[in-house]
């Protein structure tokens, strides 16, 4: 079994062509590669929604805004493409540097705002380099939907502006992260844990959860931040880059979680730069939830 590959724009666009032609819908699930399970239930999500599903591999360098990351990103093209065929992905469309950044391209798409700090203040031009790629995906592919996981939220709020700003006619589907058995989020980075790091690294979303149970609860979100940040350090990380509540609407930075809230982090294993984000529910939310499961 084994998935066809579109190289260029030209060859992409002939298939979407005849499908569009026939009525299907198109949804595109776009990746870098180095595909995991985490991927994969945005395929399955997109094959529950659309008739032909374009998974995209390409390696953004535009995205990278240091070099010795780009070049260590893992290059798995063989392996993604026996992952797809079994799911019934329809089509991998891999495209080369030179073809998505044809000499002379000098176009960036920059969203402002909800890029603006966490992920945004530590990776500058990073979500540049994403809103510009993304774009012309979504431009090549003309899909009718888009499976992007939660995993990276302000990704998310980026493409779901950039959408909304240029009235890109695409609708964004948000999926779960899917997480290991002890809770570390699914990653490409993840490979780059040693095996002592690896037996550390859960304790990322293990604190994440318990201080978004304290801060619905109503503890203070200075007191529970730093707590956190000293129990992900005591764990063995040697960075917290960043942790913070945001709104979960529009990320606007919050000090209560007084409305539906995220608690968004990104800290330093062994080297490897990890990336997580719990739901904070808020205070009367969850007030709400426990009456409605007394009465129940
Ligand atoms: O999330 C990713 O893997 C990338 O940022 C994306 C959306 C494929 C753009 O290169």
């Amino acid at each position: 079994m084994t998935i066809p590959i579109a190289r260029t724009v030209a060859e992409l666009r002939t298939t979407v062509a005849a499908w569009r032609k026939n009525g299907l819908k198109v949804a595109v699930v776009p990746t870098m590669g180095a595909l995991h399970e985490g991927h994969l239930s945005l395929v399955r999500a997109a094959l529950a929604k659309a008739d032909r599903i374009i998974v995209t591999l390409f390696v953004n360098p535009k995205q990278f805004n240091n070099a010795a990351d780009l070049a260590a990103y893992p290059r798995t093209e063989h392996d993604d493409a026996a992952k797809l065929a079994p799911l019934g992905a329809h089509l991998l469309y891999a495209p080369n540097a030179a073809d998505m950044y044809p000499e002379g391209f000098a176009t960036t798409v920059s969203v402002s705002r909800v890029s603006d700090g966490l992920c945004g203040a530590f990776r500058p031009g990073h979500f540049d380099g994403v809103a510009t790629v993304v774009a012309k995906l979504f431009l090549q592919t003309r899909a009718d939907l888009a499976f992007f996981g939660v995993k990276d939220f302000q990704q998310l709020h980026v493409v779901r502006r950039l959408v909304r700003d240029l009235d890109i006619p695409i609708e964004i589907v948000a999926c779960p992260t899917v997480r290991e058995a002890d809770g570390l989020a699914m990653s490409s980075r993840n490979v780059r844990l040693s095996a002592e790091q690896r037996l550390a690294a859960p304790k990322l979303p293990e604190v994440l959860s318990t201080s978004a149970e304290r801060l619905s609860a109503g503890a203070p979100a200075e007191l529970v931040l730093a707590e956190a940040r000293q129990a992900i350090l005591a764990a063995g990380y040697e960075e917290v880059e960043y942790l913070e509540l945001r709104a979960d609407q529009d990320l606007s930075p919050l000090s209560a979680a007084d409305r539906p809230a995220r608690l968004i982090v990104a800290a330093w294993l062994g080297g490897t730069r990890l990336i997580d984000n719990v739901e904070v529910l808020p205070r009367q939310r969850k007030g709400e939830v426990l009456a409605a499961a007394n009465a129940a």
